[in-house]
């Protein structure tokens, strides 16, 4: 009788049920890790692992082989040493900040980011005794006059804002904050790296929501963070210490979509572009902004920067109530507030992604009332077409108070 056969049939059980099978052959997936711990040798061989003296696996908040293959497909994309896989995009916000600030450092941050973000620093930075700075990415004589004011820890952007889709000059903006000691971190979700990869611009740390164009199927909330091998060391101790770390199952969506995502993100920016070129022709709509328009206010940057116009765009709408009536009008978009997915999203920041903003701040950062976010998804551009044309229609009968 073999040791294992003396056992009772719980302990028979439970060994039986926990024992991983061998597979020689690479599967054609990354395999979802769910598990909440990995067994060591012994003691000694535990301590080596969990004290990173050599690479393996220990607890599922620490890493997880799931997490470390996300991480590192978006390290990959975008040219960076090393990355670290989130359970949503403001947890690699919160982790990419952390990593890097103490009580009495100073952000400045470019004046339209999201809401969250901007809460995360208003809120919960400065009660922890951070300073935040906001200012318009696009006068960068403005941006370097707040950078000789004082001495300044980080300088935070979004590659295309939301919700206002101003294209800002990252290597500018990278060159002016180094100039000045300050590592320069910037939100790409709204390019994705297939449309932007600011590394390579120059930039220090780049963090995304994989939520939205990396996932791609509104299936998902987890969020990435890359950077240089130290830079990353930094993020992960504060993911390990703050339980951060994204799930192997959301992990292993988000690596599904970023197979797909130069595919889809080609039809995101050719069926945004044919909606961003129809709204700006439209009776009754003011400002479209679209980075792929001639029109748009960063066109120039947007062409050095970006491989497309992406599937995000914004319109001004006359007030409050005609974006609303726009966005009932809408029959094809449900009504909420995401982006970057197949599905179409239309959004009226100011009640939704940037609620936390009182109307002054609002203003500050560049939106108006009648603003409108829209996220281009992959459903036919003539159906969408028509949506926007009937709902448009509802918006100007608003307008005209009927
Ligand atoms: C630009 C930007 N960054 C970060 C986030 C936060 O992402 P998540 O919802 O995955 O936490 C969002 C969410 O909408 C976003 O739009």
């Amino acid at each position: 009788m073999s040791a294992d056969q003396q056992h009772g049939f719980g302990t028979r059980a439970i060994k039986a049920a926990t024992r991983p099978p061998r597979v020689e052959q690479v599967p054609a997936s990354v395999p979802i890790y769910q598990t909440a711990t990995f067994h060591a040798r012994d003691v000694e061989d535990y301590a080596g692992l969990v004290g990173f003296e050599r690479q393996g696996y220990t607890y599922a908040r620490i890493e997880n082989p799931t997490a470390d293959a996300m991480a590192a497909a978006f390290a990959e994309m975008h040219g960076a040493e090393a990355g670290f896989a989130f359970g949503s995009g403001m947890g690699a916000v919160h982790a990419a900040l952390v990593s890097l600030l103490r009580a009495g450092d100073r952000i400045l941050c470019t004046r339209a980011v999201y809401g969250s973000t901007r809460a995360l620093m208003e809120r919960v930075l400065a009660r922890l005794g951070v300073e935040v700075v906001f200012v318009d990415p696009v006068d960068l004589g403005a941006v370097e006059r707040e950078l000789a004011t004082a001495p300044t820890r980080l300088l935070y952007a979004e590659t295309i804002s939301n919700p206002t889709i101003v294209v800002a000059d990252l290597a500018r903006l990278a060159e002016l904050g180094h100039r000045h000691g300050a590592v320069v971190v910037v939100d790409n979700t709204f390019a994705s790296p297939y449309l932007c990869r600011p590394l390579e611009l120059g930039v220090d740390i780049v963090v995304e929501s994989a939520t939205k164009w990396l996932g791609g199927h509104s299936d998902v909330i987890a969020g990435v963070v890359a950077g240089t091998t130290e830079r990353i060391r930094a993020v992960r101790e504060v993911a390990i210490d703050t339980g951060g770390i994204v799930a192997a199952f959301s992990a292993f969506l988000v690596l599904r979509g970023m197979q797909t995502l130069h595919v889809r993100m080609d039809r995101h920016s050719q069926t945004a572009l044919a909606l961003a070129t129809r709204l700006e022709r439209a009776p009754g709509v003011g400002q479209v902004a679209y980075p792929g328009l001639a029109s748009h206010p960063q066109a120039d940057t947007a062409a050095r920067q970006l491989h497309s116009g992406g599937g995000m765009l914004a319109l001004e709408l006359a007030s409050r109530d005609a974006a609303a009536a726009f966005i009932n009008g809408l029959t094809i978009p449900p009504v909420t507030a995401t982006l970057g997915s197949v599905t179409t999203y239309a959004v009226h920041p100011p009640s939704a992604t940037h609620r936390q903003l009182d109307e002054a701040q609002l203003r500050a950062a560049g939106i108006s009332p009648g603003l409108v976010r829209i996220s281009v998804g992959l459903e036919d551009a003539a159906d969408l077409l028509a949506d926007v044309d009937a709902a448009l229609a509802a918006a100007t009968r608003v307008g005209q108070g009927a």
